[in-house]
């Protein structure tokens, strides 16, 4: 499976690492919810204090073992929900975890499904229930420990229908790779009835604004997470759907060549058009 290798976080979420909110364990916490494991390499531990007259949601903090983007949506989880009901709470989606940080990169987008599901794993631990089923169930990963429900649950909440994008939200299928047939065989059960429907794009662009568009995405897309790793990327023609580029710095020569490629065509089919093919300049 390719993969983009260019991260890019906004300042927000940087500030999120660099000086998280609500870090440490909550004494005499009411609830406490964790999720995923230290072998997989996420792992979240979330500390409620809970007025029991009002159920609102009076503190609240973490712990967690992850990367950057894995400390920001633990942060920006607490923030979100101090001062709300735990019914009001529960209403806070991943989604709402990325949009709060103004976005994570899709291959970090696990990090705010973790947060989700730890806030899931307190409430039920604060209502005295068993642990969310996603923890259960039929094991479809066993590199990161994910489950069909989890996967289908994922899917829906996020209208994700493609293997690389379950791997992006539950990190399935990002391992040895022996589970991505089920995966699949999961995605095609799931949306054979009703297609999710999606954001719309742009059906027809005319050629000129596609012209405009490949130019724009390549600038604030592409070339800041490429320049970051020393690379770059510079864009030399675009005739119809051809678009060729020539790989720069760090890029050239670059054994990921291929790869990086490949990531940039899938960034311009996402967010340009799906027929857009990238070459690189010979
Ligand atoms: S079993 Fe899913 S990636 Fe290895």
């Amino acid at each position: 499976m390719q993969k983009l290798t260019m991260w890019e976080y906004t300042d927000k979420v940087k500030d999120f690492f660099l000086k998280p909110k609500n870090v440490g364990e909550l004494k005499d916490a009411d609830a406490v919810g964790e999720t995923g494991s230290i072998v997989c390499g996420d792992a979240l531990k979330l500390f409620l204090k809970i007025d029991k007259e009002t159920g609102k949601i009076t503190d609240a903090s973490f712990q967690t073992f992850g990367c950057a983007s894995a400390i920001a949506s633990s942060s920006a989880l607490t923030e979100l929900i101090k001062g709300k009901t735990i019914e009001e709470a529960m209403k806070v989606t991943n989604q709402d975890i990325a949009e709060f940080l103004g976005g994570l990169p899709d291959q970090k987008m696990h990090c705010s499904v973790m947060g989700r599901e730890a806030l899931e794993a307190a409430v039920a631990n604060y209502r005295g229930e068993a642990p969310p089923e996603h923890e259960e169930g039929n094991l479809v990963c066993k590199c990161f420990n994910v489950t069909e429900e989890k996967i289908r649950k994922v899917a829906v909440e996020n209208h994700l229908t493609t293997v690389e994008e379950i791997t992006n939200y539950t990190k399935a299928g990002g391992g040895c790779g022996e589970c991505v047939p089920n995966i699949e065989a999961i995605l095609r059960d799931l949306w054979a009835i009703k297609p999710p429907e999606k954001p719309a794009r742009p059906k027809k662009l005319t050629n000129l604004h596609k012209i405009a568009l490949v130019q724009e995405i390549i600038e604030s897309e592409i070339r800041p997470g490429l320049q970051a790793d020393n690379g770059d990327v510079e864009l030399i023609d675009i005739e119809g759907s051809k678009v060729t580029v020539a790989l720069r710095g760090m890029c050239t020569g670059c054994m990921m060549a291929d790869v990086t490629i490949k990531g940039i065509e899938a960034k311009l089919r996402e967010l340009v058009s799906e027929d857009i093919v990238v070459e690189a300049y010979q």
